[in-house]
């Protein structure tokens, strides 16, 4: 019995010791295989979209901005309305597309930021990448102007416009210091919350709602529009080319008006091409990229000058074309505020997304390099830019009289940016692509000769042909 006893005791404590190696073993074998998961996932730390389709609305959403419905119409129209559009599509179907495939390759290939990428290249060309996060920063700090007015008339329209006189209420209204400062400081804010929330959770979600209710809001707009009395004058004003109108000047505005809107030249597109999963075809993605830019900008004439022709209001009227000329068609139309309320909730939504994707590149930059948060790289972005951009938002009020080198700071911003910055970026990433990365034609198509056009594209023809534009714009 005591035996007995002794045995039972003796299996217990077998039983028991056998379960606690057991245990542990398994701890052990458990630590072990967290242990290498999490070193993969250092390894695969980087974000990816959900789906392919993922990152072609992240990379619309991008194109697709304030440079299509604000920008686009007004220079268009001092630009000869037709020809322009003629040359802007003619160049982005031709000298575009190049950059645009490169950059987006040089993210998809080596999966870092524009620091990274350009330092995988050759170390010493990472300070040529930096050049990308500090183009991404001075853009902002202009394009966020303009995102703070949009809140502002977004508002406004939804209390109405009463009888105020658009001219006299938009230089009082750019004028105030408090209202325009903290409007663009709000706008600044919003585009970081959805930047600190990451890829997926932030990006792809902004860009998931706010696309296909871009999309929507600006066909209702078009077909109300067109059906305006006399609109033919205004659809006859963008597709009837009047070839008397073709000037140098014309050529270089179409030609950096067509970059623009497809966001090549600041490494939004390499830094969203980096997170694309290795195995993607990315020239399909690329097509409906350049496909949906070009058809947003043509729908934003097609809304716009149908309207303002429709009351006989001048096209060429410049910046103000949306904010004065627009709201003088409102103010006539029935239920205008309705009208109102949702165009600027439409430039509202565009102007988010590429205000994103400008700041995804030194977010990018931040987190890959310094190791920090998304969130902590968020909040550094904010204060960087709310130190330039409160300057540049007051230069149309209190800071009117300052200028550098003949210019307001705003002014100066964009000039920095679009006639330097931007065209050196693109020269940088298609020398970099095609001469160190060895980014070819053979990655995308099948074609022998698309192949060769692609290849002496990417090395000789762009590069040539920016290095004139570079001079042309310095000029
Ligand atoms: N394409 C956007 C627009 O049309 C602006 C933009 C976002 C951009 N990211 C960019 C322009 C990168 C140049 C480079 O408004």
């Amino acid at each position: 019995m005591f035996r007995g006893k002794n045995i039972f005791h003796i299996a217990i404590l077998t039983y028991l010791i056998f379960n606690l190696y057991k245990l542990n073993f398994c701890s052990i074998i458990r630590q072990v295989k967290y242990q290498s998961k999490t070193d993969k996932s250092l390894d695969n730390k980087r974000p990816t979209w959900t789906s392919r389709y993922s990152f072609i609305l992240a990379a619309i959403g991008s194109a697709v901005g304030l440079g299509n419905i604000w920008r686009f119409p007004y220079v268009m129209g001092q630009n000869g309305g037709a020809v322009f559009l003629l040359a802007y599509v003619l160049f982005i179907v031709t000298i575009c597309f190049i950059p645009l495939m490169t950059e987006i390759l040089v993210g998809k290939k080596t999966k870092k930021d524009c620091v990274g990428a350009f330092e995988l290249a050759k170390p010493e060309l990472k300070y040529l990448g930096m050049l990308n996060p500090i183009t991404a920063i001075i853009v902002p700090s202009f394009y966020f102007v303009i995102g703070g007015w949009i809140i502002n008339y977004t508002y406004k329209s939804f209390i109405g416009f009463q009888n105020d006189n658009p001219i006299q209420y938009f230089s009082a209204f750019t004028q105030a210091p408090v209202i325009t400062v903290a409007s663009t400081l709000l706008f600044l804010f919003i585009c970081i919350f959805f930047l600190a929330r990451g890829v997926k959770k932030g990006i792809e979600f902004i860009n998931n709602v706010m696309m296909p209710l871009l999309a929507i809001i600006l066909v209702i707009l078009v077909i109300a529009s067109i059906n305006l009395p006399n609109a033919y004058l205004g659809l006859e004003y963008i597709f009837k080319p009047d070839f008397s109108k073709v000037s140098g000047h014309m050529l270089l505005s179409a030609l950096g008006q067509a970059f623009f809107t497809l966001s090549v030249g600041m490494g939004s597109l390499l830094t969203y091409g980096s997170y694309i999963k290795s195995d993607k075809n990315i020239v399909k993605s690329a097509y409906t990229i350049i496909f949906s830019s070009t058809t947003f900008s043509i729908l934003a004439g097609m809304m716009i000058f149908p309207a303002v022709f429709s009351f006989g209001l001048e096209p060429d009227s410049g910046a103000g074309l949306v904010f004065v000329t627009l709201p003088k068609v409102f103010m006539q139309i029935p239920h205008g505020n309705i009208v109102a309320c949702a165009f600027f909730i439409l430039l509202f939504c565009a102007a988010i997304t590429s205000g994103i994707s400008m700041l995804e590149v030194p977010c990018a930059t931040l987190v890959d390099r310094l190791k920090i948060s998304r969130l902590k790289a968020g909040v550094i972005l904010f204060c960087i830019i709310a130190l330039i951009t409160i300057p540049a938002t007051l230069s149309f009020g209190l800071l009117k009289d300052f200028k550098l080198f003949d210019k307001t700071i705003f002014d100066l911003l964009d000039f920095t940016a679009s006639n330097i910055l931007l065209p050196l970026n693109t020269l940088f990433v298609c020398l970099i692509g095609g001469w160190f990365l060895k980014i070819r034609g053979e990655l995308i198509f099948k074609n022998k000769f698309l192949i060769s056009v692609f290849n002496i594209g990417l090395r000789y023809v762009v590069p040539i042909f920016l290095i004139g534009l570079f001079i042309i714009g310095l000029r």
